[in-house]
């Protein structure tokens, strides 16, 4: 019998043999003891099986209006996940018709409730195509509560496999537990060590790291499908920005706790209701939490905010080339959401800038599907060497196993900075005839790799060789005739992190003009660009970013802390490319219009 109502019945029976006073205090108690018992987690309780919440039929008119006018392009007309767009995602949208759906509060397997699905139009699912509509999408929303409620029911009506009606779809509506440390994002401030620790503990012991690699970043598996036969690879907990159930709140390890109980039906990622107590789930929750850097989040891309200055460090002797030297150390959080750990011996104010790549999408072969969006870059200079060293680190799950597609990854500069006046800078791919552009560009294979082979904790050493090209255009681009001396001083793949360390002269004699002549403390244009070589990426096949600047600092850099307004300019530039690319992709994916 359910233990607060045998508390009850023998309560009541007592009753009546009590004094007034006694029965004050014994009501006190009982109802204390209620307290207490609905307090509980709800896992001791026995959990109510309900129906699914039924199609609200009134509302399918106004749903397909809305379905049609602004999911259709993906979803398809019968909710097949075949839009005019859908070949050209990556992952592509939902088929309905199963009535799979993957993030819910139900049971692993089950249909969702409204609020769940509800949820997911709201917020968008991070890390895919699928946007938000009805939290800032450019700092409004396009559809209304009663919109969204409407084109719920009608996506409910496009199930075909499954009956919201039938009682053998009844739902166990899961509870998690609260968040035991009551603090908000960005999470993990406050949270005890040995709790964090203690989520490691179960992440070993359940093996997560079998398919989100040893350090989270997705490496473990390259040959998963999900249910309708396409590949999917496990997230990067590294990114937790684009955990699909984030609910556009990375930080909260609520979404990882609910994903854990959960699973995620259609995908291998499973639910471990029966193996992790809920207690557990919230430490777990805190460690996978804990890897994910601490960066300010963009309210409208759901990424972190661009970094658009990359400040290279001064240092007087040699610059170190070993990644573990204190020169190179930085925390991947920003300073200013939290502070630096006790004992850092990196240099004062070195940090980790966050570099937003796109598919290359404007010429030639367009890349819709780029694996990597973005970059970390890290930079020292030396006065003694009279040199620039550039570390660039990326996360990719796997890399190239045929050498006709190796990886690469390349930083752009202007090829003539001397003649350039105020903002200006050669066009963002390749150059342009007037203004030509000097490109770095390491090509790598790993050493003794398989893509299908558990990943190396120890990492893996990687065959890089380094091309300068000169571009003067899309169709301009060609290698040096004299290379101006660009060097790759380090190279490592490490549990899915790509770590290439440039290295170059400031100043070159090369006759022929081709190569950046590189000044202190000026601000100089720089941008990147990246190949997947596992996804066959080349050429023009690419990932780029926007032209971000880079300077490097003099010995103080206090004069440095003021922003000239030439950086104002700069993100201005770049926020408006941000939108302009974001919108361009979206509308040629959603019409079709690329062949
Ligand atoms: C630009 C393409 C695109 C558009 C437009 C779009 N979606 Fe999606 N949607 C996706 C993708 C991609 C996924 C699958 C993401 C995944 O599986 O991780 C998805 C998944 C979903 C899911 C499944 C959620 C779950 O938990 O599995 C629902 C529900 C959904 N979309 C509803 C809608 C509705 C309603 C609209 C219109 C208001 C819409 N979508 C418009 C791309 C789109
Ligand atoms: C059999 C492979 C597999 C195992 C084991 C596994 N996962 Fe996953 N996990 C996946 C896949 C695949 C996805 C991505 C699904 C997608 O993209 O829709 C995923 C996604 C996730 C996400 C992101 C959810 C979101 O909102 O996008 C989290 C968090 C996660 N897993 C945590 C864990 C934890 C913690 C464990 C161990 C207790 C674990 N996973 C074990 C395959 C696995």
């Amino acid at each position: 019998m359910n233990p607060i109502i045998s508390f009850l019945k023998y309560s009541h029976k007592e009753e009546d043999m009590l004094t007034e006073p006694i029965k004050t205090v014994r009501h006190f108690l009982i109802a204390l003891a209620v307290m207490l018992i609905v307090g509980l987690p709800s896992t001791l309780l026995a959990q109510e099986a309900q129906l699914p919440d039924q199609i609200q039929k009134d509302k399918l008119e106004l749903g397909k209006r809305i379905y049609f006018k602004r999911c259709v392009w993906c979803h398809g007309v019968e909710g097949g996940g075949d839009g005019p767009s859908a070949d050209r995602l990556f992952t592509r949208p939902r088929n309905f018709i199963q009535g799979t759906f993957k993030i819910r509060t139900t049971d692993s397997g089950e249909l969702p409730l409204d609020q769940n699905l509800i949820d997911t139009v709201t917020n968008g699912l991070p890390g895919s195509a699928m946007p938000a509509w009805g939290s800032g999408v450019m700092g409004g929303r396009v559809l209304s509560e009663d919109e969204i409620l409407a084109v719920v029911q009608f996506v409910k009506s496009l199930v075909q496999d499954r009956d919201f009606a039938d009682e053998d779809e009844e739902v166990y509506v899961q509870e998690f537990g609260s968040n035991p440390w009551g603090t908000s994002a960005p999470y993990h401030l406050g949270v005890p060590q040995e709790d964090i620790d203690a989520g490691k503990e179960v992440f070993l012991k359940n093996k997560c790291f079998e398919c989100h690699g040893g350090e989270g970043r997705g490496d473990g598996n390259p040959t998963m499908k999900d249910d309708w036969g396409f590949p999917i690879f496990a997230a990067d907990w590294q990114q937790c920005w684009n955990f699909r159930g984030s609910r556009r709140n990375p930080y909260d390890p609520f979404s990882i706790v609910r994903t854990v109980s959960t699973g995620l039906n259609g995908t291998p990622m499973p639910n471990f209701k029966d193996k992790i107590t809920v207690e557990d789930r919230w430490k777990l929750a805190a460690f996978v939490n804990s890897l994910c850097p601490r960066k300010k989040i963009d309210k409208n891309a759901n990424k972190p905010i661009n970094d658009f200055l990359v400040k290279s460090k001064f240092t007087k002797g040699p610059v170190s080339t070993d990644f573990n030297d204190p020169m190179w150390q930085a925390p991947d959080d920003d300073m200013k959401i939290k502070p630096r750990p006790d004992g850092y011996t990196g240099k004062k104010n070195q940090r980790w800038h966050y570099i937003a790549l796109a598919g290359q999408i404007t010429r030639g072969q367009r890349n819709f599907k780029p694996k990597v969006d973005n970059l970390w870059v890290m930079s020292n200079w030396s006065e003694e060497e009279q040199a620039v060293y550039y570390l660039v680190e990326y996360h990719n799950r796997f890399l190239s196993v045929d050498p006709a597609y190796p990886d690469a990854v390349a930083i752009q500069w202007p090829g003539q900075l001397e003649e350039l006046f105020g903002a200006e800078k050669p066009y963002f791919i390749y150059g342009d005839s007037k203004k030509p552009v000097d490109i770095w560009k390491a090509n790598f294979m790993v050493k003794d790799y398989k893509d299908t082979a558990a990943p190396n904790p120890n990492g893996y050493d990687i065959d890089v060789s380094v091309k300068e090209l000169v571009g003067h255009g899309f169709d301009a681009v060609s290698e040096k005739e004299t290379p101006g001396g660009v060097t790759v001083v380090n190279s490592k793949y490490h549990q899915g992190r790509v770590k290439i360390m440039f290295k170059r002269s400031l100043t070159t004699e090369n006759p022929d003009k081709t190569d950046v002549q590189i000044p202190v403390e000026s601000f100089i244009p720089i941008s990147f660009m990246q190949w997947t070589g596992w996804d066959k990426e080349h050429d023009e096949l690419m990932a780029i970013s926007t032209w971000c600047y880079t300077i490097l600092e003099p010995d103080n850099p206090a004069s440095m802390l003021y922003m000239p307004p030439i950086l104002g300019v700069a993100f201005f530039g770049f926020q408006m490319w941000l939108v302009w690319m974001t919108k361009r992709t979206r509308k040629m994916a959603a019409e079709g219009k690329v062949k």
